[in-house]
């Protein structure tokens, strides 16, 4: 294993070392790493092009991390498309892929490894019903930046809590890297971009944009000024179900720390996640964010 000229020109390794060696030099200058799980859309673009304005150096690393999905998660059906996901970082310039096997991050086994946990983020909204899923997140994106050592990263807004864990992680350890949060990308129906829209037919592909919609109408309702959001909650969670959602959550929380509310709260978002057919869909909205609501 090493790097290795695929049919796209962009250049593509498979393990840490020549990885390691590549990103040394004078000529690397500022490194910007955007950390995905391949299956690349718009979204991800605009993570790659956001990087590719800041960083001397673009990385992008295209990883299905095994220990983000809970059994019986979509581990295994998770859409790999690597050599299209070449193509597409080659046309926006990225310089460097890092696609590693699963034997490379987790050389160990997955039992023995070290693993990081953000607990007070970590375990509310999506980490109730996904339990261990941020700490996978959390300890992968830890290897990557150690391996990397990026000046800046990427993540998309579309999973809030997690850019959250990750900024919490970053600042707990003192982690020399600036997380830089990208905005959601979405249809014009106002369906947030994900690689698990795949798993959606094109009736609930129209349906799901209602996820959008409710959240946005929360938003308004605590602009508007209504305090009782446990009651925007559950009109949020009535109408999604109504509209053939199977709701996981919605919640109003403040925009940092994930947590209810109080009267010093003065960063809001309205976060959800729900499934519609074989689909898992997140979506989030910051109060003060949208004067079009
Ligand atoms: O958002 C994702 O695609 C993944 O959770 C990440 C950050 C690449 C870690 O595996």
């Amino acid at each position: 294993m090493g790097a290795r000229q695929l049919r796209a020109a962009v250049e593509l390794v498979e393990a840490i070392a020549p990885l390691r060696a590549r990103l040394r030099g004078a000529d690397i200058g500022r490194i910007g790493l955007v950390p995905t799980m391949g299956n690349l859309h718009e979204g991800h673009i605009a993570l790659v092009r956001t990087c590719r304005a800041a960083a001397d150096t673009c990385v992008v690393s295209v990883f299905v991390n095994p220990a983000q999905f809970a059994p019986g998660e979509d581990f295994e059906r998770y859409p790999r498309t690597l050599d299209a996901d070449l193509r597409l970082l080659e046309v926006e310039g990225v310089d460097v892929v890092f696609a590693p096997p699963v034997g490379e991050m987790y050389p160990d086994g997955r039992r023995d490894h070290t693993t990081i946990t953000v607990p007070a983020l970590a375990r509310v909204l999506c980490g109730a019903s996904r339990p261990g899923h941020f700490d996978g997140v959390a300890t992968v994106v830890a290897k990557l930046f150690n391996v990397v050592a990026p000046r800046q990263a990427f993540f998309g807004e579309k999973d809030w809590q997690q850019l959250a864990v990750i900024r919490a992680m970053v600042r707990q350890l003192d982690m020399p890297v600036e997380v830089v949060g990208v905005p959601t990308v979405r249809a014009p129906s106002g369906l947030a971009l994900s690689s698990r829209n795949g798993y959606l037919t094109a009736g609930e592909r129209a349906q799901a944009a209602l996820l959008n919609i409710t959240l946005r109408k929360a938003a308004r309702a605590v602009r508007g000024g209504e305090r009782d959001h446990r009651r925007i909650e559950r009109d949020a969670a009535d109408a999604l179900s109504a509209g053939g959602f199977e709701v996981e959550y919605v919640g109003v929380r403040d925009a940092a720390r994930l947590v209810e509310a109080d009267a010093n709260t003065v960063n809001l978002r309205v976060l959800a996640a729900a499934r519609l057919g074989r689909a898992r869909l997140i979506d989030n909205v910051g109060v003060e964010d949208e004067a079009d609501v």
